[in-house]
């Protein structure tokens, strides 16, 4: 029998590399894609070497219609797909009004447009074969709107919606559906737009996760029926405080904090 396969975008760095790497592990064959040509072959080399897996790999800025549809092409002719991760994301530290529409919208196209074209051409695979998993990594923000990134936060809260709708959908089908909302992760997410993110200690301790642990509590969480999955106990604490506060506390706390951080703008 064939090995599983998983499809995971963003796959170049951070999180999307770390579930690669877990999944190889585990005998899985993988389709990673992902701008950064270079970055996406040299994991490639390394996991087909260390795992003797099978990697397929798809250069793709989603930002770019013909890149996105070769993508498309791509998946379309895969025999099976057992597991999509859709992971590629940014942050984006301008404000609303002062960075141009455009800038602002290409969030959107990564991470709605994309997410959801990839889910259209791969849930039908799925449910032939009545088997499947598909993780949308969202974040805590979804759940914590703020003045500064409207488009991010609003955008991963889409992410948490579909999924909910997905799973409602598709449990009958034997298709398992995951909106991934972590809290602070290691990656280069923060440093590629530019903050610099100096903590103390207890921040470092509290706040901050690795992308290994995150990882692993999402692919555990998978087999629970539980769509949405905070990984560690103070971003669960973080997401039962937010959903308890009254609205209109949490829209003060929110606006004086966002004054605090205008200067760092640490988003999750
Ligand atoms: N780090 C955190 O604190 C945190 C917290 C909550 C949620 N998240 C979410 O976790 C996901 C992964 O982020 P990360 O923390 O692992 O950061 P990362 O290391 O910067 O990874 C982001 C990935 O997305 C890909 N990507 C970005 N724009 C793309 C585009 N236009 N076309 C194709 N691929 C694109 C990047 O690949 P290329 O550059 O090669 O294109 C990269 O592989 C994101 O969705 C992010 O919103 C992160």
């Amino acid at each position: 029998m064939s090995a599983q396969l998983a499809i995971i975008t963003g796959a170049s760095s951070g999180l999307g590399q770390t579930f690669a790497q877990h999944l190889a592990q585990q005998g899985w064959d993988l389709f990673l894609t992902g701008r950064r040509t270079k970055r996406l072959q040299s994991i490639q080399t390394q996991l087909k070497q260390k795992h003797g897996i099978q990697v397929h790999i798809q250069c793709a800025n989603l930002l770019k219609a013909k890149e996105l549809q070769d993508l498309i092409d791509k998946i379309s002719q895969l025999q099976r797909i057992d597991m999509l991760i859709n992971n590629a994301g940014f942050g984006n530290r301008n404000d609303f009004y002062k960075a141009s529409y455009n800038e602002q919208n290409q969030m959107l196209q990564v991470h709605i447009t994309a997410a959801a074209r990839i889910i259209h051409e791969v849930v039908p695979k799925m449910k032939h074969r009545k088997k499947g998993a598909i993780i949308n990594v969202s974040s805590l923000c979804a759940y914590m709107p703020a003045p500064l990134s409207y488009f991010y936060c609003s955008s991963k809260a889409f992410l948490v919606s579909l999924s909910e709708c997905m799973h409602i959908d598709l449990q009958k089908h034997n298709i398992s559906v995951q909106a991934l909302c972590p809290g602070f992760i290691e990656t280069e997410f923060h440093s590629r737009m530019g903050l610099i993110t100096a903590r103390s200690w207890l921040e470092q301790k509290l706040l901050w996760m690795k992308e290994n642990d995150v990882v692993s509590i999402s692919l555990r969480h998978l087999s629970s029926n539980k769509v949405i999955c905070i990984p560690g106990f103070i971003n669960k604490f973080i997401y039962h405080s937010v959903l308890f506060l009254p609205k209109c506390l949490y829209y003060k706390i929110s606006a004086i904090q966002s004054n605090k951080l205008k200067t760092s703008h640490l988003i999750a």
